[in-house]
């Protein structure tokens, strides 16, 4: 593995000298990906399981498969030959990936064994609480209704989490507050997983003073050797487990953030390779929580798009073809969710005018060929004196824009 890490030769795209990165997913994380690396004169081709993803629409190349179907992922690889392959997503198949990873095809961002092990909240939860021993909310698994009634009256009290096992953005999650409202979850949990598993996690509740996500980058050094590098913690606001506001800087105590940092790095270092991570971590007073980590830019990291020299897509493709890093700040900034509000395809966006003429805004429209009510459309990037002033403006420029039906 360390063999590898030495920064790729970049070619020139569509010649046979291209330095080829694949995208497995294609969402609008993946779409700023995308860009951050043609940017770098590399030539991409962009994943999804849809027509017309965000970073579909920006790709040299483009093509729609089932991502859980191992012979059709492989099929795909072996013919583009990418020297990366990046997952945007969860769900992939992630035993393909390391048989790719094995065979020396294309080199895994960070590695397989990090998409393996984040797939699935056991694999992080076990390797974080257990085998690396850092402070994790009070956890159970449970493979029926039965099991979950028990763990919560004997172990975990209310209120807790049920989750699936593999899910994000908050799907198939409830916050649980007494008894009657546990076989709902467990239903919604099951209904909610990717990959119908019967089986769930419960945790229990931090009552956090913050959450933050500390954005943890791996990047080559001059030494060709690996450094972590930390951007300023971002604060976000979670709305039924999907990110709706996120800002940075986050205030944090000097001993909080030097927790942050010690429980980032411990996990970074074990899961390994290059790229940047987004670890979420739970905060009250001076103590830390770790609560799990994206081996890749993370939805609540669009803030830095408008806040750090470098947004955490630039980082990613930075440090993904192993080349250096600057994670410095340089405003303080905030996001702020635009979300579709209507069901329909095709829709418009009124207020983009109003919305861009508040001060220090700037906007990001994905582009996603179908809107849902809470399907994240866009987002407001706004910049301020402090992270208050950035955050009124985000929410004002993101409230002005309005989903509407297309014209004809
Ligand atoms: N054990 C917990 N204690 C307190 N809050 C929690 C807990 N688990 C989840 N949450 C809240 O729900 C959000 C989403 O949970 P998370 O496990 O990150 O799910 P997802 O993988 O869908 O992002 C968290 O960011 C936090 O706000
Ligand atoms: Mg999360």
């Amino acid at each position: 593995m360390n063999t590898q890490m030495k920064p790729l030769i970049i070619g020139t795209p569509l010649t046979p000298s291209a330095t080829r990165v694949m995208l497995l997913g294609s969402g609008e994380l993946g779409k700023e990906v995308i860009i951050a690396l043609q940017r770098l004169g590399v030539e991409t081709i962009a994943v999804d399981r849809y027509a017309d993803a965000p970073g579909q629409q920006v790709a040299h190349r483009a093509y729609v498969l089932n991502m859980m179907d191992g012979a059709e992922l492989r099929a795909l690889i072996e013919k583009e030959k990418p020297q990366l392959v990046v997952p945007e997503i969860e769900a992939i198949a992630t035993d393909t990936l390391v048989e790719i990873e094995r065979a020396g095809l294309a080199r895994v961002i960070p590695t397989a064994r990090a998409a393996r092990l984040t797939m699935n909240r056991e694999g992080i939860r076990r390797l974080v609480g257990e085998t690396l021993g850092l402070p994790v909310s009070p956890y159970r698994f449970a493979n029926s209704l039965e099991e979950l009634r028990t763990a919560i009256t004997q172990e975990i009290g209310y209120p807790c989490f049920v989750k699936p096992l593999m899910s994000s953005s908050g799907k198939g999650q409830t916050k649980v507050h007494n008894e009657s409202e546990v076989e709902t979850a467990w239903d919604y949990a099951a209904s909610g997983s990717r990959v119908s598993q019967g089986r769930v996690i419960v945790e229990g509740m931090i009552a956090f003073d913050y959450e933050i996500t500390l954005l943890t980058v791996r990047a080559l050094g001059a030494d060709q050797q690996i450094g972590t590098h930390y951007c300023e913690p971002i604060g976000h606001v979670q709305v039924n487990g999907d990110y709706v506001e996120s800002w940075q800087p986050q205030a944090m105590s000097e001993l909080a953030l030097q927790r942050a940092r010690d429980i980032a790095k411990k996990v970074t270092d074990d899961i390994g390779g290059l790229g940047i991570y987004g670890v979420e971590l739970f905060i009250k007073g001076d103590d830390v929580w770790f609560s799990e980590v994206s081996p890749r830019p993370h939805d609540t990291g669009m803030v830095t798009m408008c806040s750090q020299r470098f947004s955490e897509f630039e980082l990613h493709a930075r440090a993904i073809l192993g080349l250096p890093v600057d994670v410095s700040l340089r405003a303080a900034g905030a996001s702020a969710v635009i979300y579709g509000q209507l069901d329909d395809a095709g829709i418009a966006f009124s207020g983009v005018a109003e919305a861009l003429r508040v001060p220090q805004t700037d906007l990001r429209l994905f582009g996603k060929p179908q809107a849902f009510k809470r399907r994240r459309m866009g987002v407001a990037l706004a910049n301020g004196v402090d992270v208050t002033e950035a955050r009124v403006r985000a929410k004002l420029a993101a409230s002005l824009v309005k989903p509407v039906k297309a014209a004809n």
